[in-house]
């Protein structure tokens, strides 16, 4: 099995939690996209839920589907988000946000009743901070944040270099909400909540992809099959 084979595997499992006429938040990402595949295909065959989605490109995919979307103004409480992550520990924190949504993506979850994160186990990590932790900022003042966002992770006893996101065609990456993304490539974070309140401190950053506390289980598959962290049923 490949990589997107483990992915669809944890998305498929996932789907077995979700019951008729639930409230569903729905996650962005190559995983995540598997799962709302899984989903619209349910919906075709007459199951019924309501879902709001954490990105534009989500939304996209799950209207062409047939889905019946919503939104966190007209449903502001969920049932359940089902979601991709770029990291999880084995306490079930999290580094999101490499597909750019952490944004909606945290908005979503803290809305809902119980978030599910669905990968393969490549993501699984005894200590995050491979991956670089992405950070939310408003373009305005984007030099000052920066050397804010700076001083933060080094209060919080890390250190590393900010990259500001790009894309491929080498234009600055500016996120659903209209931000920039600063890339903060920290190899490990040892003190995981204390870096997120240094984050949520600073003026300009509108959200960091630590999610702490938002996972209730983990779905994770790999070439030995699935494994589950926390409450799955
Ligand atoms: C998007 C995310 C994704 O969930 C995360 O990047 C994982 O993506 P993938 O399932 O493609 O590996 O946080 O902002």
């Amino acid at each position: 099995m490949n990589a997107d084979d483990l992915k669809k595997l944890a998305a498929a499992r996932a789907l077995e939690l979700v019951g008729p006429g639930m409230r569903l938040g729905l996650g962005t990402g190559s995983t995540a996209k598997h799962f709302v595949d899984l989903l619209g295909a349910k919906v075709a065959s007459g199951f019924d839920v309501l879902c709001v989605a954490t990105s534009e490109a989500t939304q996209a995919q799950a209207l062409s589907l047939g889905i019946s979307m919503s939104t966190l103004d007209e449903t502001p409480e969920l049932d359940l988000t089902v979601d991709g992550a770029d990291e999880i520990d084995p306490q079930l924190r999290l580094i999101k946000g490499g597909g750019a949504a952490l944004l909606r993506e945290k908005i979503v979850a803290a809305a809902s009743a119980r978030m599910i994160v669905i990968a393969d186990d490549g993501k699984l990590v005894q200590k995050l901070g491979r991956f670089p932790l992405p950070v939310e900022v408003v373009p305005f003042g984007l030099e000052a944040t920066r050397r804010a966002v700076a001083e933060a992770i080094a209060a919080s006893g890390s250190a590393g270099e900010l990259k500001l996101r790009q894309r491929a065609d080498g234009t600055t990456l500016v996120t659903d909400g209209g931000h920039f993304i600063l890339d903060a490539r920290l190899g490990a974070i040892d003190r995981p909540e204390l870096l997120a309140q240094a984050l949520n401190m600073v003026p300009g950053v509108v959200e960091h992809g630590l999610f702490i506390g938002l996972a209730a289980g983990a779905v994770l598959a790999g070439a030995d099959g699935l494994k589950l962290l926390g409450e799955i049923e």
